[in-house]
């Protein structure tokens, strides 16, 4: 099913081509003036350039030509050369009626599908998450989804953070504690099945042991000691580290679970370890493992490329920009980008994608691109089969990155928590599912402070930062979750009386404006979602949905569906409120948002 700015295009390139034009050149867009027409075309203008011929003149003969198309009620050369077109209600109600029956809504515009990796959430062990893995989430979660409906087969991996310093940190705090004396020996075991330590002494030792680290050297160096034996292999604190990973993953679940955020694979950083060794080898091999002050790189920017870079001395020296890719410290440990590139590796051998999408902080933008060009120069991955999907921070009033009131870094469970009851304040003030059940009424609460949170997230544009404000996000007006949730809520509680009233969907029909436009919204959805998967930009669908939720509510002003004069009129828009539900629950599965069932 093809939606209509499609459909006309073809139309449009057709009646071009039969004027000896480029049909390319016939791009039909939505019009500027909805009150004058529904699509329009300006490709005559650029076409008459190159024939050099009068604009107006060769949109004349095209509106000439489509004038015979059924489906426009009205064609018309406005200005230089522009062609307005007007549909039909006919046509429209036709459209409307293939939207409703649509179930899936997955588009017609669907590629071949691909395997993709998405990478994100990208939580560490024992470190408590904050709002950057909060953005990650929420985006990398949606962007799955919307990959799925398009038909691509994705796998999300949340690449657990299970590898790096703060793992000898924790062993050494543990072991200085006597938390865990079970697993300080250093022969083979057996070491205890049970763990040492909750989740509670986790989240004290991990703050304490980094803070330490700052302040005592020689705590650092056992805590660096320490992650260099993990790695190696020292089988006490392989075992010991099991229960940390396990431990925290078990609770970094729970909160995933409450944002609805799930994840196929939760593959570790550790994961990749197995593969290193061979990976040096490789690189070594293939001339691209370079000695640069002690420590072994890949050199990853191509000639010319470079920036200035000032020295401790004050001098500035044109360096590579991307500077080299870091694989092994002059102490002889992996890196990040290490692990990155080993992690590569290991996908290509158990997955085999086409594409692997990194959803991370923007900050760490440099760090993709050396690893990228590294793993494209290894042929480790086909050119411009990685991205990185970058987005801004989540700022607070002051415009810096979000902190708590007390300056420290925000954790994700207080978020959800402020945010819940936040949402428990507004459902009192507005009245809403006071007489409900106190359990139905907390998941309602709930659901609210999630879509309040990934909408206000989810509708800016991915790249920009925005401004934390629980209070707008969390208001029933304007462009927020909450919003959108009522009014979803408000088309499912006129779809549950239609049926106590035993008023039936009878087929579509189009003849208020308010209801051209509401068809007109409902046929956008597939270039939105469309638009969203080729550009990774959830905020399309964030845009449509509430655009959607906008025509719903004049149509619904301006149309009574239950009181309508006849059984057909009933029908009608009663079939066009459920398409409009049905899309709309659509669109917010897509940002990751459930909707309830009433409030
Ligand atoms: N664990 C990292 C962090 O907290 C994010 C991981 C992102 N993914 C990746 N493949 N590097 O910053």
């Amino acid at each position: 099913m093809t939606d209509l700015k499609t459909s006309l295009s073809e139309a449009v390139g057709a009646a071009f081509a039969a004027e000896g034009v480029d049909k390319a050149l016939a791009r039909v867009t939505a019009s500027d003036r909805p009150d004058l027409a529904d699509f329009q075309s300006n490709g005559a203008l650029a076409a008459a350039k190159a024939l050099k011929a009068n604009p107006r003149e060769l949109a004349a003969k095209v509106a000439e030509r489509l004038s015979n198309d059924p489906r426009l009620s009205s064609v018309e050369v406005a200005g230089p050369g522009f062609i307005n077109m007007k549909l039909s209600n006919a046509a429209l109600a036709q459209r409307a009626a293939e939207v409703a029956a649509d179930v899936e809504l997955a588009g017609a515009s669907r590629v071949e599908p691909r395997k993709v990796v998405i990478d994100y959430g990208g939580p560490n062990v024992a470190k408590p998450m904050h709002v950057g893995h909060l953005r990650s989430a929420i985006i990398g979660e949606s962007l799955k989804r919307l990959f799925r409906l398009r038909g691509d087969d994705v796998v999300g991996d949340a690449h657990f953070g299970d590898w790096g310093f703060q793992m000898g940190l924790l062993i050494t705090a543990c072991g200085d504690e006597g938390l865990a004396d079970a697993f300080m020996a250093e022969g083979d075991g057996p070491f205890p099945a049970e763990t040492p330590v909750t989740l509670a002494d986790l989240d004290r030792l991990y703050p304490l042991a980094a803070g330490k680290a700052k302040e005592d050297p020689a705590f650092r160096d056992r805590a660096r000691k320490a992650t260099a034996e993990l790695q190696g292999g020292r089988p006490g604190y392989r075992a010991l580290w099991r229960h940390f990973v396990a431990v925290s993953r078990e609770a970094l679940k729970r909160e995933y679970d409450d944002l609805s955020v799930d994840f196929d694979l939760w593959n570790g950083e550790s994961d990749a370890d197995p593969l290193m060794d061979e990976m040096i080898a490789d690189l070594k091999t293939k001339g691209l493992l370079v000695e640069d002050d002690g420590a072994q790189v890949v050199h990853v920017a191509r000639d010319g490329e470079t920036r200035k870079k000032k020295l401790a001395d004050g001098s500035v020296i044109e360096a590579p920009s991307p500077p080299p890719l870091l694989v092994i410290s002059s102490e002889g440990s992996a890196m990040y980008g290490t692990t990155d590139l080993a992690t590569i590796l290991d996908r290509k051998k158990s997955i085999g994608p086409d594409l692997i999408l990194y959803v991370v902080d923007e900050r760490q933008a440099e760090h993709f691109e050396q690893v990228f060009r590294a793993a494209y120069l290894a042929g480790y991955a086909p050119e411009k089969s990685l991205e990185h999907l970058g987005f801004g921070t989540m700022n607070g009033a002051d415009g810096k990155p979000f902190k708590t009131r007390a300056g420290g870094v925000l954790k994700l469970r207080d978020l959800i928590d402020q945010a819940t009851e936040k949402a428990r304040e507004r459902l009192h003030e507005a009245k809403l599912g006071d007489d409900l059940p106190a359990e139905e009424f907390e998941d309602i609460a709930h659901k609210v402070a999630i879509a309040a949170l990934k909408f206000s997230d989810l509708s800016n544009n991915r790249t920009t930062s925005y401004v934390f404000d629980l209070d707008r996000f969390m208001s029933f007006e304007g462009k927020t979750g909450p919003y959108l949730l009522y009014q979803a809520v408000r088309v499912k509680s006129l779809l549950r009386k239609a049926a106590e009233q035993g008023v039936a969907l009878a087929p579509i029909v189009i003849e208020e404006a308010a209801e051209r436009d509401l068809a007109l919204t409902l046929d956008a959805f597939d270039a939105a979602t469309a638009d969203a998967y080729d550009k990774r930009s959830p905020n399309l669908i964030a845009e449509h949905a509430y655009r959607l939720a906008q025509s719903f509510s004049k149509f619904y002003a301006a149309c009574p569906i239950l009181v309508a004069p006849d059984a057909a009129t009933k029908g009608s828009r009663l079939a066009l409120a459920a398409a409009t539900l049905h899309q709309l629950e659509t669109a917010l599965r897509l940002l990751g948002i459930e909707t309830p069932e009433r409030m």
